[in-house]
């Protein structure tokens, strides 16, 4: 099983991934890291050389890699179960969505236009999703919300985080798919 976290920016992927891969004892990749570790430079500097069509290629070469990732865990015998933070636009793209839905169950985090334009208060300059546009902050995070509408509600689970702690939404994710998944230790290292 693979938990796929997905979501509109500053809904808490990274955090929440985080504190479930550690709860589940479950590995943890986390794509934005992964593409600004092989690139070698942060996501926002991606942005500003390259373009966001680029970033874009990097974002569907590395979830198609991921996903074909049919390796077997040697402990359990079942598919390695991972936890997947995508970025917040990943899930636009249909190659990406299809190959998301069909290696796991995605989960997308909401919160609303107001709490995302708090949390982004003083890293708005690293979110090029939000900085390049030149529109004030929250007519932009309300827009673009509405153009992912569609792609966040395929996801399976949806969990509002905009008045729950980061454990409230671990517990709400874990009781809303406490079926089947196995608790054990799996090893953790490598994508
Ligand atoms: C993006 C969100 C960012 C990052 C990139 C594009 C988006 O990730 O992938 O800046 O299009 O919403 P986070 O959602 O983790 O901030």
């Amino acid at each position: 099983m693979k938990f796929i976290l997905t979501g509109f920016m500053a809904t808490g992927k990274t955090t929440v991934a985080r504190h479930l891969a550690r709860r589940l004892q479950w590995r943890l990749i986390e794509c934005d890291a992964e593409i600004s570790a092989r690139a070698g430079k942060p996501i926002h500097q991606i942005f500003r050389e390259s373009g966001e069509a680029h970033f874009r290629e990097l974002e569907r070469s590395l979830i198609a890699e991921i996903t074909a990732d049919r390796r077997l865990c040697p402990q359990c015998g079942r598919p390695r179960p991972a936890i997947i933070a995508t970025g917040g636009g990943a899930l636009v793209d249909p190659q990406n969505y299809a190959a998301l839905r069909g290696c796991g169950l995605i989960i997308c985090l909401t919160a609303s236009p107001d709490v995302i334009a708090r949390r982004v208060t003083g890293s708005v300059k690293v979110r090029p999703m939000l900085s390049h546009r030149g529109a004030p902050i929250k007519q932009r995070i309300g827009e673009l919300m509405e153009s992912r509408r569609e792609a966040y509600a395929r996801a399976s689970l949806t969990v509002d985080t905009s008045d729950r702690t980061v454990d409230q939404v671990v517990d709400a994710i874990l009781d809303a798919t406490a079926k089947g998944y196995p608790t054990i230790a799996h090893p953790t290292e490598g994508i």
